[in-house]
């Protein structure tokens, strides 16, 4: 793993902004986006920038199972308003939380992604070390899955409801084989309540209980951090 600390999550995200620019130069169009806090920076970074997608496909990583694409907390949402409707994408790609067919959306999600291998991963990270929303104790094997969440990740998300009661409780999620085909991930994270997750994932054993922890595992990584997520490394 690469492993960039930097003193704030501004700076952080300049450098991911940077990445997606050497991707895009190279010739390498096929992007893996997360949603969340983490990433926005990033977003707004590429959003003032001149890069042009309109090339470029982007293939999102989750979301939530049964809410409407147009509820301000779908992640279909979250991306147009973001970087879609700044910066358009030749094709834009993220599961169908309306589609109630659980299994007739995995296997469309699934083809998709055979069809586009991501040049580049973002990720951002859970507290309990998750990444997309492969819970500890997700399969590192596993496609897309329809997942339950757990009560710290429905804890986490409530900041953006009104209430805990209305976050929902399943989602789609890209899993944990697809995510680790990508050529290139980055992982973001920013924050002193991310510092647990983190030291876990880089000086932990490589365990389906933490699933970030997989990322050891993979040629190409970049961790990109900022000093208080880093805070508790052992070499820090
Ligand atoms: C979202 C996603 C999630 C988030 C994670 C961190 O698409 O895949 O794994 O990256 O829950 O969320 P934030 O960035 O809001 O702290």
């Amino acid at each position: 793993m690469d492993i960039k600390i930097f003193k704030t999550a501004e700076e952080a995200s300049k450098a991911a902004a940077e990445i997606f620019k050497d991707t895009l130069k190279t010739g390498q169009e096929v992007f893996g986006l997360a949603t969340g806090s983490t990433p926005e920076k990033t977003y707004e970074i590429l959003v003032e920038s001149d890069l042009d997608f309109s090339n470029a496909i982007a293939i999102n990583l989750d979301e939530y199972y049964g809410i409407a694409s147009t509820h301000d907390q779908s992640y279909a949402y979250f991306m147009n308003q973001h970087l879609f409707q700044h910066k358009p994408f030749k094709e834009t790609h993220i599961p169908n939380g309306e589609n109630t067919d659980a299994e007739d959306e995995v296997t469309r999600y699934d083809a998709i992604l055979e069809k586009y291998p991501r040049d580049l991963q973002i990720l951002g990270i859970g507290s309990n070390g998750h990444i997309a929303f492969n819970e500890p104790g997700s399969s590192f094997d596993a496609t897309t899955t329809k997942v339950k969440l757990t009560d710290s990740t429905i804890q986490d998300n409530s900041r953006f409801f009104d209430n805990k009661d209305e976050v929902p409780q399943e989602a789609y999620s890209m899993g944990i084989k697809s995510i680790m085909d990508a050529k290139h991930i980055i992982l973001m994270a920013f924050g002193e309540s991310k510092a647990d997750a983190i030291k876990k994932i880089i000086e932990g054993p490589v365990t389906e209980d933490v699933p970030a922890s997989v990322l050891q595992k993979h040629p190409n990584v970049t961790l990109l951090l900022d000093e208080a997520v880093a805070s508790k490394l052992s070499s820090n």
